[in-house]
């Protein structure tokens, strides 16, 4: 049986079969369907969440592998949508279709986790592992720079 603390919750998941990817019990056994699926080969970036704090993504993750591991996702950034990425997100217009945006919510917390004045350089390499085939990069770039800003 895995055990898992999923947004602040302990939760045992003694019906899922441990080969389970993380992304497909988060959306099928627990409803947090806010997590995206794209490609499912570990490539895109839009299932990403964070793992013990770390940009993760959990489409090609076995549940049996992170057991008794926390895992964040984007139902648990904030108590009202409020972190200052979401806020800064809405304030510069971010998402085109949308569909990449929870991703590249969590691998920007992440970032500004750990480094709370990054360069473009230091957004482009956290990022670069979510695609957006809408083209938003301009503006996650700057929306980041904001919420860093205000997070200082
Ligand atoms: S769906 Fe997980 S990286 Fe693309
Ligand atoms: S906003 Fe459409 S894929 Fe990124």
């Amino acid at each position: 049986m895995v055990t898992l603390r999923i947004n602040g919750d302990e939760m045992s998941l003694d019906d899922v079969d441990p080969t389970t990817p993380l992304l497909w019990v988060l959306r099928d056994h627990l409803g947090l369907t806010g997590t995206k699926f794209g490609c499912g080969m570990g490539q895109c970036g839009s299932c990403t969440i964070h793992l013990d704090g770390r940009a993760t993504r959990c489409c090609v993750l076995p549940i049996r592998d992170i057991d008794g591991m926390s895992v964040t996702t984007i139902e648990g950034l904030s108590e009202d949508d409020d972190h200052p990425l979401q806020e800064a997100w809405v304030e510069a217009g971010v998402p085109q279709c949308g569909y990449c945006q929870v991703g590249q919510l969590m691998s920007a917390a992440a970032l500004l986790a750990d480094n709370d004045e990054p360069s473009d350089d230091d957004i482009d390499r956290a990022m670069s592992g979510n695609l957006c085939r809408c083209g938003t990069y301009t503006r996650i770039r700057s929306a980041i720079h904001a919420a860093a800003r205000a997070m200082r």
